[in-house]
């Protein structure tokens, strides 16, 4: 007996130090006090890793808007199975820390989990891709999300191995990491570019 214990206590060891980072550790100071205004607008959805909810999602995109100084929606729309699928929308909701902006929550029902902004590409006035990443702590393990988000539906191969090699830098697990697929897919451009104009501006 004694002699499996021996065994087991360093791989529950090695398990339990499975845990999620804090956001301080993996978050730029950009990204950490973004601007919540300039956030708003449409994020393409352009690759994904482990978003269950999502399964068989194409030309997915969120609209991203500040209902008062904290709280925001994020509506997702996609397109499942095809790019002319039927439509599936989830209105999600969710919160900034007033003192860390980039440290959001949103959910769609009574859970708050993480949706954290760890860093953006632009500059203070438009923010052009975004890599927001979740991880919620399990009993013994952990489990991550990582968005690669952009304002138009497509994220060029050296802005793309930006994004991965940050990542990366933080022991972020991009193994799953799959292109959502965005080839015919049409949206409503006019409203988006209204929108991003100056929506509560
Ligand atoms: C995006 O969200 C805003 C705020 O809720 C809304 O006014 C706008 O119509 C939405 N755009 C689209 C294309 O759904
Ligand atoms: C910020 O970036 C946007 C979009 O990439 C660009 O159009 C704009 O000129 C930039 N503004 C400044 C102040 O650099």
């Amino acid at each position: 007996m004694r002699c499996k214990y021996i065994i087991l206590l360093p791989i529950l060891g090695a398990l339990v130090g499975a845990s999620c980072p804090s956001y301080d550790a993996i978050a730029s100071k950009f990204a950490a006090t973004l601007d919540p205004k300039t956030y708003q607008g449409f994020w393409y959805e352009v690759a994904s890793a482990n978003v269950f909810l999502t399964k068989g999602c194409e030309c997915t995109r969120y609209n991203f808007s500040m209902t008062d100084d904290i709280h925001f929606t994020d509506i997702f729309t996609c397109n499942k199975d095809s790019p002319t699928g039927k439509p599936y929308v989830l209105e999600n909701h969710g919160s900034v820390d007033p003192k860390t902006p980039g440290k959001m929550v949103e959910s769609l029902g009574p859970v708050s989990p993480p949706y954290w902004v760890i860093q953006l590409w632009g500059n203070e006035s438009a923010y052009d891709y975004s890599l927001v990443y979740a991880c919620l702590d399990l009993i013994v393990t952990k489990s991550e999300y990582i968005y690669f988000f952009s304002r138009t539906s497509t994220i060029p191969e050296e802005q793309m191995s930006e994004m991965r090699a940050y990542a990366s830098k933080y022991d972020i697990d991009l193994k799953n990491v799959k292109d959502v697929p965005m080839a015919g897919c049409t949206w409503k451009t006019q409203q988006a570019q209204k929108f991003s104009r100056g929506f509560l501006n």
